[in-house]
């Protein structure tokens, strides 16, 4: 028999490709009924979602007629899936807060069919904590949420937040219906517990989400070692490659831990950050977060950390600088590489300002990781946008020249995917 969508257009200017979604969705050989909200009925008109899906286009909760032919509670648990697309930030946040105020959000609470939403706003919302939060808690109240592409957007910004194409959303659909791997019927597959991906619907990889189910754990920034309360040990890492990379694994689909030193960067969308500022800090906040399938510790942590830390500012005595006495801090890399839960694939970033290849080989065997992506930091690279790699296996090494940082990070991200798929 053929499947049943109903698809709630919220309002955004993504509205408009809800009718080639209807279009597709029709061609595929199932039928779609269209729930339109207020706002959404700014952007794109009933009597066009009428004749795409040769269906009544339902708008407000107070039609008689409906009621009499059919109750809205009805119009939802009819479908084999919900699709709610665009799913603005409002539109998500109601769901979230079980707030049920007009035809949608009322259908969204009544329904007992799986729900699919599909994103799509400005960057700063997508990324704001508070639609992250929602996402969050929606992934846990079993609503499946697609991510939504990055690029430009109609409000002139670029990043995050744009609606997938019609084709991928259809795919995502299908997947779902033909897999039965509504997201609402993988609630509660995991009990809650240490493993960070409890909790998270079991989605099956697929080209998009080669990282789907995967927890990726990275370091990135420096870190700041305290002297006395004014002054500190750092670096000039920017945090930029490790947020990249970041970014483009939840785009790869993983459960993305980011810990984070002192930078001043946004979190990616999709990312869980944890922010730290000492080395050892850093390397509490890396074994709370195991277990994980794949570590990249891009962070330029501090080698050495001031012997002891002054409680008062240290004050000029005479002539004589004060003595800095230090002490190594512990290598995170290395200790990883040892540990009883060793993530699966370790990487180690290596700064060097001279012989990269041959420095980067030796530091593969001593810290027993393995991959180790080197970077020559004798130009700008630190705290700049572009990088060239040369990435060391036990197999091989290969190398890529000057390219901005996050497109060294989305290759890393898929040649990670190649190796752990
Ligand atoms: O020895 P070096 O600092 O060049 O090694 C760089 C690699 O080791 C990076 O992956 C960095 O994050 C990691 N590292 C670490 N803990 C340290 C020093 C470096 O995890 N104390």
């Amino acid at each position: 028999m053929s499947k049943h969508i109903l698809l709630i257009i919220g309002g955004g200017i993504a509205a408009y490709k809800s009718s080639e979604l209807i279009r597709l969705i029709r061609k595929s050989g199932m039928t779609v009924r269209c729930v339109l909200t207020e706002s959404g009925a700014q952007f794109v008109t009933p009597m066009t979602l009428a004749a795409l899906s040769e269906n009544e286009v339902h708008t407000t909760l107070w039609s008689l007629k409906d009621e009499a032919e059919m109750g809205h509670i009805q119009l939802s648990r009819e479908a084999d899936l919900v699709v709610v697309c665009p799913a603005t930030a409002n539109l998500l946040a109601k769901m979230a807060g079980g707030i049920a105020d007009d035809l949608a959000t009322t259908l969204l609470l009544a329904t007992d069919t799986p729900v699919m939403a599909v994103p799509a706003m400005n960057v700063r919302m997508w990324t704001h904590a508070a639609t992250q939060r929602n996402i969050k808690q929606l992934a846990e109240d079993g609503i499946l949420v697609m991510q939504p592409d990055e690029g430009a957007m109609a409000c002139g910004e670029f990043g995050p937040g744009r609606l997938p194409e019609p084709e991928a959303i259809l795919a995502e659909i299908t997947r779902h219906l033909e897999n039965g791997t509504g997201a609402a019927s993988l609630v509660g597959e995991n009990e809650l517990g240490s493993n960070p991906l409890d909790g998270q619907p079991a989605f099956a990889p697929d080209a998009h989400r080669p990282l789907r189910g995967k927890h990726v754990l990275i370091t990135a920034g420096p870190t700041h070692e305290p002297i006395d309360p004014v002054r500190y040990i750092a670096n000039r890492s920017s945090g930029r490659q490790g947020f990249a990379i970041a970014a483009a694994a939840a785009e790869a689909g993983a459960q993305v831990t980011l810990i984070a030193g002192p930078v001043h960067l946004t979190t990616p969308a999709g990312v869980m950050r944890v922010d730290v500022e000492t080395a050892r800090e850093m390397e509490k906040a890396v074994h709370e977060a195991l277990p994980a399938d794949v570590a990249i510790m891009v962070a330029a942590v501090a080698d050495w950390r001031a012997d002891s830390q002054s409680g008062q500012k240290i004050k000029k005595k005479g002539a004589a600088p004060a003595p800095l006495k230090l002490t190594e801090n512990p290598d995170i890399l290395a200790g990883l590489a040892q540990h009883q839960q060793r993530p699966g694939l370790l990487i180690g970033f290596a700064a060097e300002t001279e012989k990269i290849a041959e420095h980067a080989k030796a530091k593969l065997a001593k810290k027993g990781c393995d991959w180790i992506v080197a970077n020559d930091v004798s130009g700008d690279v630190m705290g700049g946008t572009d990088n060239s790699v040369h990435i060391m296996t036990r197999s091989g090494s290969e190398i890529w020249e000057k390219l901005p940082k996050p497109e060294v990070a989305r290759r890393l991200v898929a040649k990670i995917s190649e190796e752990i798929s």
